[in-house]
């Protein structure tokens, strides 16, 4: 396998995963949103937009490096309900994303494509903001338990007594 091919390689696996953490996300959205959980609702809508913002990232990568972007989903898209559930899911999603992006990262730099190296690096520092604020709110449903959830239905009623609907 060329270096090229292998950065490729590595580029559509991330590729993959961040499909997958659009879907997974996007359906945790639509559960909290359905509960009335507005804050967690909004918060896994605008990760997912971020992941979809990652794969375009990988995708213009892999086109430069004159590859076809594989635009496969494996893997199954959990049907939770629970938040906890969720919120946990999440964070072990962006630690896998952390742990592999470093060590692509390095293949990169193993095989001396510096700019798919500083790709995976860059990625890597925005999984880590995502997995710091997925275990803020877990911890915060910790601390709070079912008052923190309550709290968001709450504001939502309001909100929507008061005409003003929230994002
Ligand atoms: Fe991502
Ligand atoms: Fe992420």
């Amino acid at each position: 396998m060329s270096k090229r091919e292998k950065s490729i390689e590595l580029l559509n696996r991330a590729v993959n995963d961040e499909l997958l953490a659009v879907h997974q996300y996007m359906y945790f959205h639509f559960r909290c949103d359905d509960m009335g959980y507005d804050l967690v609702s909004n918060l896994f809508k605008r990760i997912a937009i971020q992941e979809m913002m990652h794969v375009e990232q990988l995708a213009e990568r892999i086109l430069f490096l004159k590859g076809e972007v594989e635009m496969k989903v494996e893997g199954e898209v959990q049907k939770l309900t629970e938040v906890k559930q969720m919120l946990e899911q999440a964070v072990r999603m962006e630690t896998q994303s952390v742990d592999d992006y470093n060590c692509w990262a390095n293949e990169c730099a193993a095989h001396a494509d510096s700019v798919s190296k500083k790709l995976f690096e860059t990625l890597t520092a925005e999984e880590e903001v995502h997995q710091d604020q997925f275990e803020t709110e877990l911890d915060n449903l910790g601390k709070f338990g079912d008052h923190y959830l309550a709290l968001q239905s709450i504001e939502r009623s309001k909100s929507v007594a008061t005409g003003t609907p929230a994002e």
